[in-house]
């Protein structure tokens, strides 16, 4: 019972010899007096055919099932003329069968491998086993695999040192909620699964190692959506002696490589915008560059205007007043418009003020649009030529808080594109760069906007005096409109270190509790560093073009962070909780 070929193996040269295959039955078709299987295992599918010349593999074909698995032997003959399946890698050819090995039968399946999408998607997670055996699946997962093997040689061939760093370990301040684990050696202490290895891969270049990688796990327990797992792998550097120019190249040229190894794909350009440059244009710090379309500023304008809904936010530091036109935008009906003002309402928009560009030479007679008779002529004018706006043109607005224009219209941006598929090359990479180091939460408290530990460019007493003007040395690495990575330099300066904590409200006894170790590292000679973190599944996702990153993770968490398959998170037994001096208060534990 030694197969001789693997499924996609045989062709057209293999006519006449007798071969073996071993496999999964995808799919049995009995057509009165012959059984064809379709056989199917990693590589691909061939069709088998079993006659009642051959009894006992006929018998045994016939009580064979979907995803049965079997061993068949038989002699490979050229398909009669009119059954030629061009569509299959083996669909010249088909083995006719003298013998059939059950090795294992099935149970009816909960879905056919064919139809996954008739069933909901937590059924394809509760079998994930039977789900991964699908070929998209199966492709997305090797892609993964040829992936970190091709980042892994890449790296290795550049000299960096792959340190794997603990699970067990304190929190990571990188914005998310953690996952606890209870120290039964130390009651009624915690350890906090990392949210990113960062604390340790400083540490790592305070120990002298230049160039450090790491596939690491991430766990962070956050709101979930299509492309955020509570559990996950970043590709994570750090380099010493390096600055941001440096980072960004290796890394430009890194996924160059990869793009090109795996996809067969050349990333050509990869332009360098500033954080604030991709606000005022797009609306969002990850823009996606494939979409032609940009937001132009026009709140001046409005500053002496008697339309209200654009005076105010003309007249308000927090706020702004962008258009975003649409060449041909004419073709949008009144339905659509009006789905789009529903859609900006979402965000927090309260409407979408837009004027039709039917005829220009015609003036105002030329336009349509419900708020053009409260803009005074000279207004509209000079607002018309400054968007040199075009026969067909549509024109949105969003005039408000500048967070809401932003959210709002950077949605509608994406979603005009793809309606009208305005979309002008498949792949568009960028950096972001020059972001502030602080922004204002909702209490009014400063938050960085990437962790404490980036570099700002500007010296403590700078810092100190007007922390939000602050600009850093951090960059982010998007890839059509997804946050691919980011990094930054890093502060290497205890006092600058402190000065940043103690403007985020760490005071040093809350800092030396949370994040000692790294501050005692920066004063035993640590050298000046740089790094970066890929989100791995994202790449992955974008590469294989997955609408979930639940497709391209083996066996990944449902949206409200549980796993289908195993039925994780789970209880503890009694001795278990008692070990970990653990008491429920205020939950019913059930029996
Ligand atoms: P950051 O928090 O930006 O940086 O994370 C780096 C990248 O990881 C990916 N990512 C995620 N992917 C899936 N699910 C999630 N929940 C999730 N959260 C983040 C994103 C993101 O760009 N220590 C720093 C990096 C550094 O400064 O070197 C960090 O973790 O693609
Ligand atoms: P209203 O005065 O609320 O009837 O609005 C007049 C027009 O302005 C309508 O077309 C609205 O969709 C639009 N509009 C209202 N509020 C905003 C806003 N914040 N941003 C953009 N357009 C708006």
């Amino acid at each position: 019972m030694i197969r001789t070929h693997k499924c996609n193996q045989i062709g057209i040269d293999s006519v006449g010899q007798e071969v073996s295959v071993t496999g999964w039955v995808h799919r049995r078709r009995d057509h009165g007096g012959v059984i064809f299987l379709d056989i199917r295992d990693e590589n691909g599918m061939v069709q088998v055919v079993y006659n009642p010349e051959f009894k006992e593999a006929f018998s045994l074909a016939e009580s064979c099932r979907n995803e049965y698995v079997i061993f068949s032997k038989g002699v490979v003959r050229e398909r009669p003329e009119g059954t030629i399946n061009d569509n299959l890698e083996t669909g010249k050819i088909e083995v006719v069968a003298s013998d059939l090995l059950i090795l294992n039968s099935s149970l009816p399946m909960p879905f056919q491998l064919d139809e996954y999408t008739s069933v909901g998607e937590d059924t394809r997670l509760k079998y994930r086993f039977l789900d991964l055996r699908r070929s998209d699946m199966q492709e997305n997962l090797r892609l993964r695999s040829k992936v970190s093997a091709t980042l892994r040689s890449y790296l290795d061939q550049k000299e960096f040192v792959e340190i794997e760093t603990p699970l067990l370990t304190k929190a990571t301040p990188e914005g998310a909620r953690d996952y606890l684990v209870p120290s039964r050696t130390y009651p009624g202490q915690f350890f906090a699964l990392p949210q990113s290895p960062q604390l340790f891969k400083q540490t790592l270049m305070a120990s002298g190692f230049e160039k450090y990688f790491q596939f690491a796990r991430c766990f962070r327990d956050e709101d979930l959506r299509a492309d955020r797992q509570p559990e996950f792998t970043q590709l994570d550097i750090e380099l010493s002696f390096v600055t941001a120019e440096e980072v960004i190249s290796l890394i430009t040229e890194l996924i160059t490589e990869v793009f090109k190894e795996t996809l067969s794909v050349d990333l050509d350009d990869f332009p360098k915008i500033s954080y604030k440059e991709a606000i005022s244009k797009y609306g969002t710090d990850k823009p996606d560059l494939r979409n032609p379309l940009e937001l132009i500023e026009v709140k001046e304008l409005f500053k002496e205007c008697e339309f209200k809904v654009f005076k105010e936010p003309a007249n308000d530091v927090d706020s702004r007043i962008a258009a975003l036109r649409v060449p041909n935008g004419e073709i949008l009906t009144r339905k659509q418009i009006d789905d789009y003002t529903d859609f900006v309402g979402n965000y927090g928009a309260k409407g979408l003020a837009y004027i039709r560009v039917e005829d220009p030479s015609k003036g105002k007679d030329g336009l349509q649009s419900p708020i053009i008779k409260f803009i005074e002529d000279s207004i509209l004018e000079t607002l018309l030529s400054n968007l040199n706006v075009q026969k067909g043109d549509i024109i949105f607005f969003g005039a408000g808080k500048s967070n809401v224009v932003n959210d709002s219209l950077s949605a509608l941006r994406d979603l005009i594109a793809k309606d009208l598929n305005l979309l002008k090359c498949e792949w568009a990479p960028c950096w972001v760069v020059d972001f502030p180091m602080f922004e204002k939460n909702k209490n009014g408290d400063l938050t960085p906007l990437h962790h404490p530990f980036t570099s700002p460019t500007c010296s403590v007493e700078e810092l100190k005096k007007d922390p939000l003007s602050a600009l850093t040395n951090a960059y982010d690495i998007v890839l059509n409109g997804t946050e691919l990575g980011g990094g930054s330099v890093r502060i290497h300066d205890k006092d600058m270190q402190q000065t940043v904590l103690n403007l985020l409200n760490i005071e040093d006894k809350e800092a030396e509790e949370k994040f000692g170790f790294l501050i005692s590292a920066l004063q035993h000679g640590c050298p000046p560093h740089a790094g970066l973190a890929i989100g791995f599944d994202r790449m992955i996702m974008l590469m294989t073009g997955a609408e979930s990153i639940r497709d391209v993770i083996a066996f990944p968490k449902t949206q409200t962070a549980s796993c289908m398959l195993t039925d994780a998170p789970g209880k503890a037994a009694d001795d278990q909780l008692q070990e970990l001096h653990i008491r429920f208060h205020g939950i019913e534990k059930e029996e």
